[in-house]
């Protein structure tokens, strides 16, 4: 057995092996490692942003080349970005609606916590047009708004602000998603949004660096996070409105973003201060079947993706929480083939005060030599089972090495949690290794 080590409390943490409470010793008294502070905002890891597009690029091309309103590319790519959100703690929701005789789909993504009366959101269109699969329109901003979120999540950030970000159908066909969303708010609800940051390609091929200069205090915290990079911005001026933050503007809503540019060319003077091509557009392949993963500048996508992470880091004003104890199981749990019974493994949590939070981290670790096989669930004291994992035919990759996130704050801390897994497909079985709970 094991015990990790605890950086808030290192006092009456205990472990569960086999069932058996093993409480260790307690340990001097913990002085909190360090007091709540301002953090800074991480550098988001550019090859992460682009896993993320080499992903909707393999669903575009099985899809028939795109990611469209109305096609089943589409879909796929909500299911690819919801799926990680949930698995990092976010509240998802998808809301629909029907455009041109087709289903439409707004992804939202609230994160756990902070002021619902002051809300800050970021968001991009998802879809891509039908001649191509929309890597830089708009993967780009998809997949950087998608990896700051899941940035929030690995800091287990507690902003001041609560924070939002939505995924927007139909923008392809006139901002149709996030029309739809504004109008369906509540006025109420609507009033509650302080502020909405919009990226809507963010990694041209022959990139500019344009902010929207739509409100003042918004355009202010990109203009500085580049001026600490000694990058000379312009304002966005590529067609006002023609993104979804127009709704947002439209209905009193302070909007910012950013912009790399589109069909418009490159001057020359733009070039000597931001190098690339002069006479050329910003994005040769704006609407086309070249907007591929080979249509991004790594530099353009990973300065903008750091500017969205400094954004929300500012504008939500938030401090991380040091993570609070731990507690482990070891032992190994054999996972019957199907048709077989579900396996639990358990850890008995003591010592923690009052309820679970909102990011209460998963490490779970089950060798497995087909992992689609597995359904898996936390379950917790008073018996709720929180999903962490689907079972899916066609993946087949080996073991569960994974930490979710849960929002387990409705449920007391102290008690007996269960890791639920259940094989329910033939043939290949394995074993729960090890599994651990973060407070
Ligand atoms: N929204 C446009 C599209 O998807 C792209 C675009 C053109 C744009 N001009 C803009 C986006 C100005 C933001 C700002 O086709
Ligand atoms: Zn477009
Ligand atoms: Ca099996």
């Amino acid at each position: 057995m094991s015990l990790s080590a605890s950086r808030r409390l290192a006092a009456t943490t205990a472990l569960a092996v086999a069932g058996l409470l093993a409480a260790t010793a307690p340990a001097a008294l913990a002085v909190p490692a360090s007091a709540a502070a301002a953090p800074t905002p991480p550098d988001i890891p550019v090859a992460n942003v682009k896993a993320h597009l080499s992903q909707l690029q393999s669903i575009a091309t099985a899809n028939g080349g795109n990611r469209a309103h109305g096609r089943t590319g589409y879909k796929a790519s909500i299911d690819y970005v919801k799926g990680k959100l949930d698995a990092a703690g976010f509240t998802t929701t998808l809301q629909t609606f029907t455009s041109s005789g087709a289903t439409g789909y707004n992804l939202i993504a609230d994160w756990p916590g902070g002021d619902p009366n002051s809300v800050l959101m970021a968001g991009s269109h998802l879809d891509s047009v039908t001649s191509g699969p929309g890597i830089n329109d708009n993967g780009s901003g998809s997949a950087a708004v998608l990896e700051t979120a899941l940035a929030v999540s690995r800091a287990g950030l507690q902003p001041t602000k609560h924070l939002r970000f939505g995924w927007w159908g139909a923008e392809e066909l006139g901002l149709i998603g996030s029309k739809y969303y504004v109008n369906n708010l509540p006025s109420a609800e609507r009033a509650k949004i302080s502020g909405y940051l919009n990226f809507d390609m963010i990694g041209s091929p022959n990139p500019g660096y344009f902010v929207y200069d739509d409100d003042p205090a918004l355009e202010k915290v990109f203009k500085d996070y580049f001026a600490t990079l000694s990058i000379p911005t312009e304002i966005e001026t590529e067609g006002d409105g023609r993104s979804d933050h127009a709704p947002f503007k439209n209905a009193g809503i302070p909007v910012g973003g950013l912009f790399s540019g589109a069909d418009y060319t490159k001057t020359s003077a733009q070039a000597q201060k931001w190098g690339g091509t002069a006479g050329q557009a910003f994005d040769r392949c704006y609407h086309s079947s070249c907007d591929t993963t080979a249509n991004i500048n790594d530099t353009a996508l990973d300065r903008n993706s750091d500017a969205i992470a400094y954004a929300i880091w500012t504008l939500g004003a938030g401090t991380t929480v040091p993570p609070g104890p731990s507690f482990e199981n070891t032992a190994d749990v054999a996972v019957p083939d199907s048709p077989g019974a579900a396996v639990t493994s358990p850890i008995t949590v003591s010592g923690v005060a009052g309820n679970a939070p909102s990011t209460l981290k998963v490490d779970v670790n089950i060798v497995h030599t087909w992992r689609g096989d597995l359904v898996v669930d936390l379950v917790a004291p008073d018996g709720t089972a929180y999903r962490l994992k689907n079972s899916s035919s066609n993946d087949s990759a080996d073991n569960v090495v994974a930490t979710y996130t849960v929002n387990a704050s409705s449920e007391v801390a102290n008690g007996v949690w269960k890791l639920k897994v259940q094989d329910v497909a033939a043939q290949d079985t394995g074993y729960i290794n090890s599994w651990k709970l973060t407070f």
